[in-house]
């Protein structure tokens, strides 16, 4: 069952190749804006926790600040190193609202190797 929580205001959200760091429930999300199309990522990078809000876009990817790991903003797949995997959740606007499905981890299909 979903669970559409309020991350933040569309007008805060990041501009086209910007991420920035939100909390929706207590859970970090990484906001991404690649080609217009927002992305909710886990905020928190597996590596050492480096926070990925804090990062940059680079492609379709958002890069960690501290040591460039590299996640794919739509499958979580990690492009550097390949074997790591972070979590997506599902967004939406609704009116003037960035929401995320804090239910549903997005399922990339793609397992990391
Ligand atoms: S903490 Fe993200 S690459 Fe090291």
């Amino acid at each position: 069952m979903a669970e559409w929580v309020r991350l933040c205001g569309l007008s805060e959200a990041p501009a086209v190749g910007q991420v920035m760091e939100a909390e929706a429930a207590g859970v970090g999300i990484c906001l991404a804006n690649v080609n217009g199309e927002l992305s909710a990522l886990d905020n928190w990078c597996p590596h050492r926790r480096g926070p990925l809000g804090q990062g940059w876009v680079e492609g379709e990817s958002v890069v960690c600040p501290w040591h460039s790991w590299t996640f794919h903003v739509k499958t979580g797949v990690g492009e550097f190193p390949v074997k790591e995997k972070i979590d997506i959740f599902p967004v939406k606007i609704e009116g003037e609202d960035v929401l995320v499905d804090l239910e549903r981890i997005q399922a990339s299909g793609v397992e990391p190797t």
